[in-house]
C-alpha cells in the first residue's frame, strides 16, 4: 500500500448486487441486503475495519442505515468514524455518535454554531472543512497531517463514492458480489452523481485479485486515474 504524503491511502468497499446496486430500493437500508453476506464476509469486512485508522460514510448512510462502524465481528480497534456533513444536521441519536469508537463530523463554514456545539457536546470531533460544503481534498488533508489518518476505508453510499471518485482520491475498489438481482432505475448503486460525455471521462480500473469468500465473490481493483 503507497501512501501519499498529503492525504490517507483510500480504499472504496462496497457489497453489490449483480445489477450492481447497494439496497433494496431508494431510501431502503443497505443493512437488509447485508444480512446474506456469508460470515466469512462479515469477518472480511470487519477485519478491513481494524487494519485502517479511519472508516468514512456519507451523511445520508448514517440516516437511513443508522450505521456504527466499528469492529464487533474479530479482535481488533475500531477505527475512527469519519462522517462529511456540511450542514451538521446529523442526528444527535445517531449511532456513530456513540461511546463505541472516536468520531469526526466534518462540516463546512456555514454550518450553524449551535449544531456544532450540540455535536462536541456527544464528545465528537468536528473538522471544518470547506466553505459551503465539506470539500474531499481538504478533508482528507486534515486527516493526514491532524489526526495522523495513513489510510481511511469508505463504506459509501453512491454519492460519496462518486464525489471520492471524482475528486481523484480512491486508490482501491474491494467489491463483495451478492448474488442477487434488485433493478430498479433509481435504487442506488455503486456510484452516483452525474454521467459522464464521453468514452475519456470513464475511471479505468485494474482487476488485481478475485477469490471467493465464503459464498461471496470478492473482487478487488486498483484504481488508474489517468494523468
Ligand atoms: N451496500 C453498501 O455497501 C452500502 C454502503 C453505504 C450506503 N449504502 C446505501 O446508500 C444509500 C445512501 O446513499 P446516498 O448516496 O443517498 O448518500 P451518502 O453517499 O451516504 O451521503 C451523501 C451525503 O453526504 C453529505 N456530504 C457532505 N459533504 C459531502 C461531499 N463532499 N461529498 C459527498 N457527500 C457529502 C451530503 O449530505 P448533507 O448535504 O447533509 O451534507 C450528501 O448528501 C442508503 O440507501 C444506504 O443504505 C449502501
Amino acid at each position: 500500500m503507497t501512501i501519499p504524503a498529503d492525504r490517507p491511502h483510500v480504499l472504496m468497499m462496497s457489497e453489490i448486487t449483480a445489477d450492481g446496486k447497494l439496497t433494496l430500493k431508494k431510501g431502503a437500508s443497505s443493512k437488509i441486503l447485508m444480512k446474506y453476506m456469508a460470515h466469512e464476509t462479515e469477518l472480511l469486512l470487519h477485519n478491513t475495519r481494524a487494519e485502517y485508522d479511519a472508516i468514512m460514510v456519507g451523511a445520508n448512510t448514517i440516516r437511513i442505515d443508522n450505521s456504527f462502524l466499528t469492529v464487533r465481528y474479530v479482535p481488533g480497534k475500531s477505527p475512527l468514524r469519519v462522517i462529511p456533513c456540511s450542514m451538521a444536521d446529523i442526528p444527535l441519536d445517531a449511532n456513530v455518535l456513540g461511546p463505541d469508537a472516536p468520531t469526526a463530523i466534518a462540516v463546512a463554514e456555514v454550518a450553524p454554531e449551535e449544531r456544532i456545539e450540540a455535536i462536541k457536546k456527544k464528545g465528537a470531533h468536528v473538522i471544518v472543512a470547506g466553505k459551503n460544503h465539506v470539500e474531499l481534498p481538504l478533508l482528507m488533508k486534515i486527516l493526514r497531517e491532524q489526526f495522523g489518518v495513513k489510510n481511511l476505508m469508505i463504506e459509501g453510499g453512491p454519492t460519496l463514492n462518486w464525489h471520492m471518485l471524482h475528486d481523484r482520491l480512491v486508490d482501491e475498489i474491494r467489491l463483495i458480489h451478492l448474488p442477487f438481482i434488485v433493478g430498479g432505475s433509481d435504487t442506488p448503486s455503486l456510484v452516483g452523481g452525474m454521467h459522464i460525455d464521453n468514452e475519456n471521462e470513464m475511471i479505468r480500473l485494474n482487476l488485481k485479485k478475485y477469490y471467493m469468500c465464503g459464498s461471496n465473490l470478492v473482487s478487488e481493483f486498483d484504481v488508474l486515474y489517468t494523468q
